[in-house]
C-alpha cells in the first residue's frame, strides 16, 4: 500500500525571494552581487523540496513591477537568468525536476525566451518536483488572463457564459494543474504579497522571516516547515470540526 502523504509537509510551497539588495548593501557591494549570491539559496530550496517530497515549488524571480528598477539592474538580472538556465538545466533534468516559467514571457528578449521554452520542453516529462519560476509575473495579470481565457472558451460555445464561475476561472490560472498552494514564504522581512499569487493565496498559510534570501539554507527552510506543521487549517470550519475529521 502506498504511504499516505504527510499532511504536515506542504505539497506546494511558494517563495518571494526577497532581500538580495540589502544583503549586498550590508557588504558594501552592488545590488547585483546580492542577486548572484541568491542563486545558491535557489539551489538549497530545490534540494530541500526534493528531499522532503514537496510536489511543487514556485519561486518569484521577477515581478511585472521589477521592470521599473534601474536599467543596469534589470539587464544584470536578465543576464543572470540566461546563464543560470544554461548552467543548471542539465542537473535539474537529471534530478527529475520539471521546470516551468510562469508569467508573460513575451516581454523577454528572444534569446532568453528560447532558453526558457527549451528548459520547459526538455524537462516536461519529469515528475520528482515541479519547479515553477515566476518571471514577469503578476497576480492580477494571472487572474485577468484566466478570466479572459475562460470568457473565450464560453464564446467558442464550450459552456454557457452564465456558467463562468470560480472553478472555470481557476482552471485557466497559471498553476491550475498543480496541488493547491499550502505555504507562502517571504524572506527579507517585508510583510506583503507584492502582487504574487493572489488567486492561489486564498487558503495558503503565510510565513514571513527576516532572513535575507541569500542567507536561506536547509535549516531556515526546516524552520518554515516546522512552523507550518503546527498550523491548524480550518477552511472556515471550527477547530472541533477539524479535530473530529
Ligand atoms: C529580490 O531581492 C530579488 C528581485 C526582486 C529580483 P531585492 O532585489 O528586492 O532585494 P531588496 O528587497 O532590495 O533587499
Ligand atoms: C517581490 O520583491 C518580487 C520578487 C522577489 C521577485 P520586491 O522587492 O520587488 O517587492 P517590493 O517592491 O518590496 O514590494
Ligand atoms: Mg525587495
Amino acid at each position: 500500500m502506498a504511504a499516505k502523504p504527510d499532511a504536515r509537509v506542504p505539497r506546494h510551497i511558494a517563495i518571494v525571494m526577497d532581500g538580495n539588495g540589502r544583503w549586498a548593501k550590508q557588504r558594501l557591494r552592488p545590488r547585483t552581487f546580492g542577486h548572484h549570491a541568491g542563486q545558491k539559496a535557489v539551489r538549497e530550496a530545490v534540494e530541500f523540496c526534493l528531499r522532503r517530497g514537496v510536489a511543487s515549488l514556485t519561486l518569484f524571480a521577477f515581478s511585472s513591477e521589477n521592470w521599473a528598477r534601474p536599467e543596469g539592474e534589470v539587464s544584470a538580472l536578465m543576464e543572470l537568468f540566461l546563464k543560470a538556465i544554461d548552467r543548471e538545466v542539465a542537473e535539474l533534468d537529471g534530478n527529475g525536476v520539471r521546470i516551468r516559467f510562469v508569467g508573460d514571457l513575451d516581454a523577454f528578449a528572444p534569446a532568453l525566451r528560447q532558453r526558457m521554452l527549451g528548459a520547459m520542453d526538455r524537462t516536461a516529462g519529469n515528475t520528482a518536483l515541479n519547479l515553477n519560476v515566476a518571471v514577469n509575473y503578476g497576480g492580477r495579470w494571472d487572474i485577468a488572463r484566466a478570466a479572459r481565457l475562460a470568457a473565450e472558451a464560453a464564446a467558442r460555445g464550450e459552456f454557457p457564459l452564465a456558467d463562468l464561475d470560480e472553478q472555470r476561472v481557476q482552471a485557466y490560472t497559471c498553476l491550475a494543474d498543480q496541488p493547491p498552494l499550502d505555504l507562502f514564504i517571504r524572506t527579507g522581512g517585508e510583510r506583503r504579497v507584492s502582487n504574487f499569487l493572489l488567486w492561489q493565496l486564498a487558503y495558503a498559510e503565510l510565513y514571513f522571516t527576516d532572513t535575507l534570501w541569500p542567507d536561506v539554507d536547509q535549516a531556515s527552510l526546516d524552520e518554515a516547515l516546522e512552523d507550518y506543521a503546527r498550523r491548524e487549517r480550518r477552511y472556515g470550519r471550527t477547530g472541533e470540526q477539524v479535530a473530529t475529521g
